[in-house]
This record gives structure tokens, C-alpha cells and sequence, in this order.
């Protein structure tokens, strides 16, 4: 799996450009499914879970050209199977998009019930509720999800808690369905709007996206397009906690700032000194860093996929704080790690008690999922002496190059 040997105590200091969005990307690689032509993205990021997704489509009769390292045109017009190998289906949550884009294409899809990152239960009751309200049925089978449905027709759907998934999910059902779909108390993620922008672009007709209601009105067909994905607002929020950290001086490049509102909240409060530009941000922190208490929420919210990064930074910072996890039921499985380097980290369910700590000492550590894989790397950047991260392939399939960006940082970081 590889191990990342990190020695802290450095200040970070430089240029870090941010790639795009995983979570956009994931989305958007199985919308081009639903093309009549070839697509061609750009500003893929060049993760594991990106080429995992272009293996399934591969796999399924795609044609993949790459073009530059973050460029890539998509032709699907060869699909001719309405399946996803289980062994490729279980190694990545996103799989299960392609159940909502396949069954588009060919009104069935039998996908594996989806793997991924584990924080407790992770439950798609919602995405099959929303594919029963346009027509389908479903039935699971030995861990395979069967999918089928006479013809896709628009209806009402509400779904009780936010879900991104099955908000993505729905898109990629309803955009061909008979007649308009209305998703009420929909996700209002960056990626939802970047999926919808996306599918507008190949001829949907998507309003709303970006709201709670996103209103569907189902197209005859959708053509090939050209499309650049947004900036990964969870990979510049992680470089601005390794600033935060390790007393650096950071311009982030390639950034959307609408997007990081949230994070950039939380880190002035933490005691970073934030000057924004257009696309890019510039962050420094000299002084002792502030406790600040984080709660984790949907879009436009503190992001979860942030809540482990910023558990990191506050354990450096003086001070109680309390981090209340509010999407996922079992996200700080990390914590032992943190304490493992000395940090002060208490947890009851889904709140915890960071008490601050000046000091952090090097420690073998393990990633148990990306984001916790995220924290460790923090923590080691602002701890003193070498700290060993262990399973670093769940840190890759979201962080494109982070021994490389850090490495130009000023970081002491091999990977091994
Ligand atoms: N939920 C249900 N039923 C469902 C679906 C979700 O009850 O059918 C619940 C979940 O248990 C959770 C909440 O709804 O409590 C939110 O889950 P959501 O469906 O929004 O999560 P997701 O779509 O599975 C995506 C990201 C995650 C990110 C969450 C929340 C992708 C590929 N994954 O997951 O990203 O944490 O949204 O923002 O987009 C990451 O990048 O590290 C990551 C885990």
C-alpha cells in the first residue's frame, strides 16, 4: 500500500497549484454516458479513483484518450453492457453513479453494491427511492444492484436527508426521463452544480441546481461537449491547514473562492491570515493558533470531507475546541492515530473534544480512509521528529502529487 516518511517542523512556503475536483470528476466521468458523441474533459484531476472510474468505463467498451495528464476524451458511443464488474464496483463509493447513468443509456444497470471509504453505515436507500418514483425497479442479489425499468417518466422527489449521491443519482436518471423531475431538499455541493453545468452543456435542461429544488425537464437526447471540472475546494483546504500547521506562507492557486467560504471562515478564526485574488488565495499564520469549535454540515456548511484535517490542526492550537461530526455516524475512527502523536482528543459518538496541545511528537501511524490519511499527513508536517504513514493509496485517490506539491513546499515527505 506504500508509506509516506514525513519529518515535521518545516515551514511550508510556496505555490501550490489545486487540481480538479474529485468528487465533481466522479460524477461527471459516468454522465459522459449519457452522450451521444465523445466528450472531452478537462482539468481531470490524476488520482487512483479517477482511473478507476476510466478501467470501469474501459471495461465496458469505452474508448479513453488521454491528451495531456489532466485531459481526457471520452467516447462511449461503444458501450455495449450494462454492467459493473463487482471487484471494480467494490473499490470505489462513486461506482454506484453508474447505476443511474446506465440506466439512462440502456434502462437497465447491475452494479455492485458500492465500496469505498468507511464511516459506519452508508446507506442508498435514497437513490433507490428516487429510481422507483421515475419508473424503475430494483432487486439486490448477491451484493449486485439490478436495476431495470419499460421507460424513465419525471415525478416529485423528496428525500428526507441531503444526500449527494442520490441527488447526483437522480440527475443522471431523470435528465432523458419523460417529462420534468423535481429533486426537493436536494444537495447544494459545488459538484451538484458542476454535474448540472455539465449536462446543460451536452443539451439538458437543468435549472436549479445549486438550490434545495432542482427542477429536470427530460431532453430527447444529449450531445458530445467540452468541459472544464472546478477546482477541488477539499484539496485547497487541506494545503491551508498544512500552512496553518506548520507557521507557512502558502499562495493556493486555481481555487473558486465561492466554494471555501466555510473552510476560510474557520481558519481566520483559527488565527490564518487570509488575502484573497481572483482565483487564487494566499494564506500565512505566524502567531500560537486559536481553538475554534467546527461543526460538519451540507453544502454551503463546514464540508465533512474537512472535519478530520481541521480535528489536526486544532490539536496544535491553544485551547478546548469541540468538532461535532454532522453528516457521516462514525468519522473520527482517525482519532487513535492523532493520539497516537500525543494529541489530547477525546470522543463521544459523533462530538469531539480536542484539547490543544502545542506540540505534537513523530509516531508510526495508519490512514484508515483518505481524509484521515489527509489529518495524519498534517499532523506529522506540524509534529516534531519523523512520523511513518502507513496504507497512503487512500490519501492518492484523492490527492493528486502530494508528495510532490509538498516536497516544493519545503516538506521533508518520501514516499516508500
Ligand atoms: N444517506 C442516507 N441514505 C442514502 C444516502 C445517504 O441516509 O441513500 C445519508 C448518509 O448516511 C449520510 C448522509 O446521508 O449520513 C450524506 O451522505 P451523502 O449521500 O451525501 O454522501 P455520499 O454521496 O455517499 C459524498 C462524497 C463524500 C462526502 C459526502 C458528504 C462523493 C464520491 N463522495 O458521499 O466524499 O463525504 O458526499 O458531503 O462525492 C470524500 O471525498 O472523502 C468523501 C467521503
Amino acid at each position: 500500500m506504500g508509506r509516506f516518511i514525513v519529518e515535521g517542523g518545516f515551514s511550508l512556503k510556496g505555490e501550490v497549484k489545486i487540481n480538479g475536483s474529485k468528487n465533481a470528476a466522479l460524477a461527471i466521468i459516468p454522465a459522459t454516458i449519457l452522450s451521444n458523441g465523445p466528450c472531452l474533459l478537462k482539468n481531470l484531476p490524476n488520482i487512483s479513483d479517477v482511473k478507476l472510474s476510466f478501467e470501469i468505463l474501459t471495461k465496458m467498451g469505452a474508448k479513453i484518450k488521454k491528451q495531456d495528464e489532466h485531459t481526457v476524451l471520452i467516447d462511449n458511443t461503444t458501450i455495449n453492457c450494462n454492467e459493473v464488474p463487482f471487484e471494480l464496483a467494490m473499490k470505489m463509493r462513486a461506482s454506484y453513479y453508474y447505476l443511474g447513468a446506465l440506466l439512462t443509456r440502456f434502462k437497465e444497470a447491475n452494479v455492485a453494491m458500492p465500496g469505498g471509504c468507511n464511516f459506519g453505515v452508508r446507506p442508498i436507500n435514497l437513490h433507490l427511492k428516487g429510481f422507483k418514483m421515475l419508473g424503475a425497479n430494483y432487486e439486490i442479489d448477491a451484493g449486485i444492484i439490478h436495476l431495470k425499468a419499460k421507460e424513465l417518466v419525471g415525478g416529485k422527489i423528496y428525500f428526507d436527508v441531503v444526500s449527494v449521491g442520490a441527488t447526483i443519482n437522480i440527475l443522471l436518471a431523470a435528465v432523458k426521463a419523460k417529462g420534468v423531475t423535481i429533486i426537493e431538499n436536494a444537495a447544494k455541493e459545488p459538484h451538484i452544480v458542476d454535474l448540472a453545468n455539465f449536462l446543460n452543456s451536452m443539451g439538458a435542461n437543468i435549472i436549479g441546481a445549486g438550490t434545495n429544488v432542482i427542477k429536470i425537464k427530460g431532453v430527447e437526447s444529449l450531445n458530445s461537449s467540452s468541459y472544464t471540472i472546478i477546482p477541488d475546494q477539499i484539496e485547497a483546504g487541506s494545503y491551508m491547514a498544512m500552512a496553518a500547521v506548520t507557521r507557512g506562507e502558502i499562495l493556493i492557486r486555481d481555487v473558486t473562492l465561492k466554494h471555501l467560504e466555510s473552510i476560510l471562515n474557520k481558519m481566520e478564526t483559527i488565527g490564518v491570515k487570509i488575502k484573497k485574488y481572483d482565483s487564487s488565495v494566499f494564506v500565512s499564520c505566524n502567531c500560537e493558533l486559536n481553538k475554534a469549535d467546527v461543526t460538519s454540515q451540507a453544502y454551503p456548511g463546514f464540508p465533512t470531507d474537512m472535519q478530520p484535517q481541521i480535528t489536526a490542526v486544532l490539536t496544535f492550537a491553544k485551547g478546548t475546541s469541540i468538532i461535532t461530526e454532522g453528516i457521516w455516524a462514525n468519522r473520527f475512527q482517525y482519532v487513535g492515530e492523532l493520539c497516537r502523536m500525543g494529541a489530547l482528543i477525546t470522543v463521544d459518538g459523533k462530538v469531539a473534544v480536542v484539547e490543544g496541545k502545542q506540540t505534537l511528537k513523530a509516531a508510526p501511524v495508519t490512514a484508515c480512509d483518505l481524509r484521515a490519511g489527509a489529518a495524519l499527513v498534517i499532523a506529522a508536517l506540524g509534529a516534531q521528529g519523523k512520523s511513518e504513514i502507513e496504507n497512503v493509496s487512500y490519501i492518492e485517490r484523492g490527492y493528486e502529487n502530494i508528495v510532490g506539491k509538498l516536497k516544493d513546499l519545503g516538506a521533508v515527505i518520501e514516499k516508500v
